[in-house]
């Protein structure tokens, strides 16, 4: 699997960094995408917006097709929009490796997340600041991975909302106690000092964009992170 041969050589401890695209430099996206990989980081955080269910649009399947052949990078699709149950087969062809869907979306996320999974790619489960985590429990059985997100879904650059993470403890306590095993990935605000707080709590997938665009080393700030 891609992203698999990054993992190997890293202690079972070390979290999974995710490179959120959105702060990049969309004029040069080839290079940017060679410099994560180059710092050793094994996933692409690739953030869908619709102009609907947030405000801004951003970029779709059309670009991931276009980045695929250019990247082993694992690319982890985070879709935030109304209704994504017509596009999942759009992004399994384009070449998506994870796709994550919201919980506040249209649709029966559990229809969703089963067709993500037939079409070959790890299913996700996110969840907005404000909704109780609690109301993923009866999906867990149909998901990968469940994103925490740590600021409302829309914006790069926003700040860590510290209460998010008693969201994350509640899942990883209920994932340990029903011997359910998933990944927790964290959204939004992460730098050296949230990751912690993040992993602490049971986090083991940390998305970073301001954070590791904006650093002088790249690998010197993603080996921070985990
Ligand atoms: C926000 C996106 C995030 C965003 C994170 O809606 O889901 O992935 O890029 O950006 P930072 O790391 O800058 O908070
Ligand atoms: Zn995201």
């Amino acid at each position: 699997m891609r992203g698999a041969f990054f993992t190997k050589d890293k202690s079972k401890t070390d979290a999974i960094i995710s490179a959120s695209m959105l702060a990049s430099d969309l004029a040069r996206l080839s290079d940017e995408l060679t410099r994560v990989e180059n710092a050793g980081i094994e996933w692409l955080h690739i953030d869908v917006m619709d102009g609907v269910f947030v405000d801004n649009i951003t970029y779709g399947n059309n670009v991931v097709k276009a980045l695929r052949p250019i990247s082993k990078l694992f690319f982890d699709t985070h879709l935030m929009v109304h209704d994504p149950t017509r596009l999942i087969p759009l992004f399994a062809k384009a070449g998506s490796d994870m796709l994550t869907i919201h919980l506040e979306s249209e649709g029966d996320a559990a229809a969703n997340l089963s067709e993500i999974r037939r079409l070959g790619m790890q299913s996700g489960l996110s969840v907005k600041p404000d909704t109780p985590i609690e109301r993923v429990y009866p999906l867990l059985p149909y998901c990968d991975m469940v994103l925490v997100m740590t600021v409302e879904p829309g914006y790069g650059g926003q700040s860590f909302r510290k209460e998010c993470i008693e969201k994350v403890r509640r899942l990883r306590d209920h994932c340990n106690e029903n011997n359910i095993d998933i990944k927790i990935e964290v959204d939004g605000g992460i730098n050296a000092d949230t990751a912690k707080i993040a992993k602490q709590a049971g986090a083991n997938v940390l998305v970073a964009g301001t954070y590791l665009f904006g650093a002088k080393d790249m690998s010197d700030a993603a080996y921070r992170l985990r």
